[in-house]
């Protein structure tokens, strides 16, 4: 079923001669979403199946319990939703990223949870190659979770979400 979906939607781009790599791509890591593949800690999918144009997605992680056998971090088991867009010019360029969860972690602004690209202590947004994919930056963001600056920082209640 996703392999004929994918086919129609190849067809789809080719007719409007949108530029093909970038769906390519993005239709890789639609089907690759879809499959589940991985441990289950981060997963990801498009917002509105009908959206076209694969530029919004959405992303979940699932909070890092543990760094070693004392030490867990205040992520623990929690479920974050991310907002994630892909524009015109990915994967040459990185996609924007924001949480929808509060969160309190470095290089978040913690008013709204946009993930900030400018800075080094994203480094896979701020160095940006167009192999790094939205899967790469979900594990990223859930490995900082469990770095020495972020482990121990006090986290908002549970289940609260930024208004935007
Ligand atoms: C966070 O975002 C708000 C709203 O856009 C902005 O006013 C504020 O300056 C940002 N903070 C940082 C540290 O960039
Ligand atoms: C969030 O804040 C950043 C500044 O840190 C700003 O560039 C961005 O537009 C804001 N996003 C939303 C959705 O308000
Ligand atoms: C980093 O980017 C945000 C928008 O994402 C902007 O508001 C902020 O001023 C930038 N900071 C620096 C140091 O360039």
């Amino acid at each position: 079923m996703s392999f004929k979906i994918t086919v129609i939607h190849i067809l789809f781009f080719v007719t409007l001669g949108v530029k093909v790599p970038r769906n390519f791509r993005l239709l890789e890591e639609l089907e690759e979403g879809q499959k589940g593949e991985g441990d289950g800690t981060v997963s990801w999918g498009l917002e509105d199946d009908e959206d076209m144009t694969l530029t919004r997605w959405t992303g979940m992680i699932i909070g890092p319990a543990r760094v070693s056998r004392q030490s867990s971090t205040n992520y623990e088991n929690r479920i974050y939703s991310l907002k994630v867009e892909c524009g015109p010019r990915y994967p040459e360029t990185a996609p924007t990223v924001r949480f929808v969860t509060k969160i309190s972690m470095n290089g978040i602004n913690n008013s709204n949870g946009t993930v900030m690209s400018n800075r080094s202590i994203i480094p896979i947004l701020a160095k940006w190659q167009n192999s790094y994919s939205i899967k790469i930056v979900l594990q990223e963001l859930r490995r900082l979770m469990m770095s020495k600056e972020n482990m121990k920082l006090p986290q908002p209640p549970e289940g609260q979400t930024y208004s935007t």
